[in-house]
C-alpha cells in the first residue's frame, strides 16, 4: 500500500512564496518527483535547467490544475486531445498540444508545441490548487540520472540547493508519465508509462509510436539514458545466474536486478528479487536502481523483462538505461522506438 500525505498548510505557503519569488520547489506527483518553478517566469525556469544541468533544447512539461486552464498553455485542444484528457486527467498522461503565443520558448525548447499534465497526487493538486499557476517541472534528477521517486532521492541529487522539497512519500506509479502528441491531426505516443498503448487506442483508436520523424526539431531524438552511474547490461533470466556467478569470480563485486530469487548464494553478488509483478518492479524500479548504484558494484545485470505492453515503459527505460554508458546523457529523449511492439 502506498501511503498519501498531505501537505501542511504552513509547507504548502511556503512552497508557494518560494514559487512566487522565483525559486525552486521540488513536489511529488504519482510518477515521479518533480522539480518546479513558475511557468509563466522564464528566469525561474531557467534555474531549472542550470540546476539539472540540462541543455536548454529540452523542454519541459507545464504541471496545472485543471482542464479550464489549458486555453492559457494551448492553442487548439484536437477532439482526440480532449478525449483523451476526460479519460486520463487527473494522472499519469502528458499531452503535447500547439502551443499558445504568450508560453514563453524556455519551457517549449522554442518548439510550436507544449507538453501539459494534470497530475492526480494530492500533495500536487495542493500545491497547484494553491499557487494558481502553472508549474513547469521536469524529473527532480540531474539531467540523465535516475528520476527521483522519494522526496530523500531530491535530496541525495540536489542537497539544500533546492529549498522546499515537499514529502508525499513514495510515488504511487514510479516511472515519468506517458507522453501522447496530439498534432496536425495525429496521435502519437511518445513515451510509455502506466497509461498503455490499449488504453490509449481504447479511447481515441488510431495512435501511432514514435516521434515523427518527418518534423525536423523532435526533442532528444539522440541516444538516451535514464541512468544510474555503473554500468547496466540486460540478460536473458536463463542466463543471469551464470553470468552473475563468472563475473564475480574474481572477487569482483556485481549487482543483480531480477523477477526471481537466484539459484544459489553467490559471494560477491548483490541480488535484488523484484518479483514478476510489473507494477510493483515500475514503482521500486529506480528506488532499486539506486540502491545497486551505490553497493560498489561494477555492473548490474537485469533480467529481462517480458514482452506483454504492462512492461513497455519498463523495458523503455530499461534499454535507455544499459545504452547510457557509451551513448552518453539525453534525457530528453522521446521513446527509443526499438523497444515497442
Ligand atoms: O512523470 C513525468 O512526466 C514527470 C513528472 C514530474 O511530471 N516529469 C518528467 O519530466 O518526466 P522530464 O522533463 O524529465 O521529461 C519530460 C519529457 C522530455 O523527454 C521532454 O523532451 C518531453 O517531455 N517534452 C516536453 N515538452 C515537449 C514537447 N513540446 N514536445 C515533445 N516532447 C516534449
Ligand atoms: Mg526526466
Amino acid at each position: 500500500m502506498v501511503k498519501v500525505v498531505r501537505a501542511s498548510q504552513a509547507e504548502i505557503e511556503a512552497a508557494v512564496d518560494a514559487l512566487r519569488d522565483g525559486e525552486l520547489v521540488a513536489f511529488p506527483t504519482e510518477t515521479v518527483y518533480g522539480l518546479g518553478a513558475n511557468a509563466s517566469n522564464p528566469a525561474a525556469v531557467r534555474k531549472v535547467f542550470e540546476l539539472k544541468g540540462r541543455p536548454p533544447s529540452h523542454p519541459v512539461i507545464v504541471h496545472i490544475d485543471q482542464p479550464r486552464y489549458l486555453k492559457r498553455w494551448v492553442r487548439e485542444i484536437s477532439p482526440a486531445a480532449a478525449q483523451l484528457a476526460e479519460a486520463f486527467w487527473p494522472g499519469p498522461l502528458t499531452l503535447v498540444l500547439p502551443r499558445a503565443e504568450t508560453v514563453h520558448d524556455v519551457v517549449t525548447g522554442g518548439q510550436d508545441s507544449v507538453a501539459v499534465r494534470i497530475p492526480s497526487h494530492p500533495m500536487a493538486r495542493q500545491l497547484l490548487d494553491a499557487f494558481g499557476g502553472g508549474i513547469a517541472a521536469p524529473s527532480a534528477n540531474r539531467y540523465g540520472r535516475l528520476s527521483p521517486t522519494r522526496a530523500e532521492h531530491v535530496q541525495d541529487e540536489f542537497g539544500d540547493a533546492v529549498k522546499v522539497v515537499l514529502d508525499g512519500g513514495e510515488c504511487q506509479s514510479g516511472l515519468e508519465s506517458t507522453i501522447v502528441s496530439c498534432l496536425d491531426g495525429a496521435v502519437r505516443l511518445l513515451r510509455p508509462g502506466a497509461v498503455t498503448l490499449s488504453q490509449l487506442r481504447q479511447v481515441v483508436g488510431d495512435v501511432q509510436i514514435g516521434a515523427d520523424r518527418s518534423v525536423p526539431r523532435v526533442p532528444g531524438s539522440a541516444a538516451a539514458h535514464y541512468a544510474p552511474a555503473t554500468s547496466l547490461i540486460i540478460v536473458p533470466g536463463g542466463d543471469l545466474d551464470r553470468l552473475a556467478e563468472s563475473m564475480s569470480e574474481g572477487g569482483q563485486r556485481i549487482a543483480v536486478l531480477a523477477q526471481r530469487l537466484p539459484l544459489k548464494t553467490y559471494q560477491y553478488v548483490t541480488w535484488i528479487n523484484a518479483g514478476k509483478r510489473a507494477e510493483a518492479f515500475g514503482h521500486d524500479l529506480y528506488s532499486n536502481l539506486r540502491t545497486l548504484d551505490k553497493a560498489g558494484c561494477a555492473h548490474i545485470l537485469v533480467q529481462e523483462v517480458p514482452g506483454d505492453e504492462r512492461w513497455d515503459a519498463i523495458r523503455d527505460r530499461l534499454a535507455r538505461a544499459a545504452a547510457g554508458g557509451a551513448a552518453g546523457a539525453d534525457e530528453g529523449s522521446d521513446v527509443a522506438i526499438g523497444v515497442l511492439p
